[in-house]
């Protein structure tokens, strides 16, 4: 993460006013209200990029899930695996402020996102992170990262925590 800024804790303290994602449903997730209703009732952990004023400048959601072996992996892949449903972690959603973009932000605060997951997994099991990409130049920056996509599903990635452990 830059110097210039921060990743912490959703808390309605920081202003979010100015917030502005390419993709509108990612900053009205935000400014609407849906970010604190999903943090209230569990659905996912939501961290802000905020700069000096604390002005949110970008976001990430993490979140519990569960895939289906057979579907998720090939043969011998999905065999390694004990149970029909495989734990996951879910990165939802991840928005960097529009006038941001191109300037390998984004690719921090997902760095950042990634760390974060495998920290929780230390304490709540989970073999990979997961997230689906909204189109193929998404998709391009999270292999770059060496995310893989599931089986059947080129938009559909993940890393496994293992991997994640040993990044720079
Ligand atoms: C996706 C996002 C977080 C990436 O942040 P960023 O700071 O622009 O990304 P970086 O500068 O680290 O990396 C740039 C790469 O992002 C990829 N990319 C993502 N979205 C892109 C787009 N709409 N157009 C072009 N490239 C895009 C490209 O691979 C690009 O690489 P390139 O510059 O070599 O072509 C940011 O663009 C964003 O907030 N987009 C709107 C919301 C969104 O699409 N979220 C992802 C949902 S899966």
């Amino acid at each position: 993460m830059t110097a210039a800024f921060r990743v912490v804790p959703f808390s309605p303290e920081y202003d979010s006013s100015t917030f502005e994602s390419l993709d509108q449903h990612l900053t009205a997730y935000l400014k609407e209200g849906r970010a604190a209703r999903d943090l209230s009732t569990g659905q996912a952990a939501i961290f802000l990029m905020v700069d000096g004023a604390d002005r949110v400048q970008g976001y990430y959601t993490l979140s519990s899930a569960s895939v289906p072996r057979k579907e998720a992996f090939s043969g011998t892949q999905a065999r390694k695996f004990p149970y029909p449903q495989v734990a996951v972690t879910l990165l939802g959603r991840v928005a960097i402020h529009k006038d941001l973009r191109g300037q390998g932000i984004g690719t921090d605060l997902i760095l950042h996102a990634l760390r974060q997951a495998a920290r929780a997994a230390e304490t709540v099991a989970s073999y990979a992170v997961i997230l689906d990409a909204k189109n193929e130049k998404v998709a391009i920056l999270y292999t770059r990262l060496g995310f893989v996509p599931f089986k059947d599903q080129p938009l559909k990635l993940f890393l496994p925590m293992e991997t994640i452990r040993q990044l720079p």
